[in-house]
C-alpha cells in the first residue's frame, strides 16, 4: 500500500515516529509530504498535499497530524472523496476503517502517545471497510 503522511510542526515528533514504523513495515510505501522540522509553519497548507494526493488516486491513504488533528481534519475534508477521520485511540481508529472507509487518518500530536498512535495506525492500514448498509452512508456524504 502506498501512504503519504503530512504535519504542522505540531505534529512533526509524533509524524517522525509514524512514519519510521510505516518505513520498517514490508508492505508499506511511504511518501513524507513535510514538515520537515519544528519550525512554526502554516497546517492547511501540508493538509491540502496530502488530500489533494489522496482525492486524486496518487495514494491510497494519507495520515495527518497537527497539535490537535482538528485543523488537518477540517483542510483535508473539503477535497472530494476524502474521509479524513480524527481519531483518538483505538476504537476510533478502526471503526474509521470499519464505518467510515477512512482514507486518510488525523491525529494530535499533542493530544496522544507515540505507542498508542503506532498501533492506530496499524489498524488504519490492516483493518478491512465493512461495506453493506456503511457504503449506502458513504454514499449519501458527498454534496455535489
Ligand atoms: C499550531 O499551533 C496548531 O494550531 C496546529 O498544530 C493545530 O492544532 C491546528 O488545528
Amino acid at each position: 500500500m502506498n501512504v503519504i503522511i503530512g504535519s504542522d510542526h505540531g505534529g512533526f515528533e509524533l509524524k517522525e515516529t509514524c512514519r519510521e514504523f510505516m518505513e520498517a513495515l514490508s508492505d508499506c510505501d511511504v511518501t513524507d509530504a513535510g514538515t520537515f522540522s519544528e519550525d512554526s509553519m502554516d497546517y492547511p497548507l501540508v493538509a491540502h498535499k496530502v488530500a489533494k494526493a489522496v482525492s486524486e488516486g496518487e495514494f491510497a491513504r494519507g495520515i495527518l497530524i497537527c497539535g490537535t488533528g482538528i485543523g488537518m481534519s477540517v483542510v483535508a475534508n473539503r477535497h472530494p472523496g476524502v474521509r479524513a477521520c480524527l481519531c483518538h485511540n483505538l476504537f476510533t481508529a478502526k471503526l474509521s476503517r470499519v464505518h467510515n472507509d477512512a482514507n486518510i487518518l488525523v491525529m494530535g500530536g499533542r493530544v496522544i502517545g507515540k505507542g498508542i498512535a503506532i498501533e492506530m495506525v496499524e489498524l488504519f492500514l490492516r483493518t478491512p471497510f465493512e461495506g453493506g448498509r456503511h457504503e449506502r452512508r458513504l454514499d449519501q456524504i458527498e454534496t455535489d
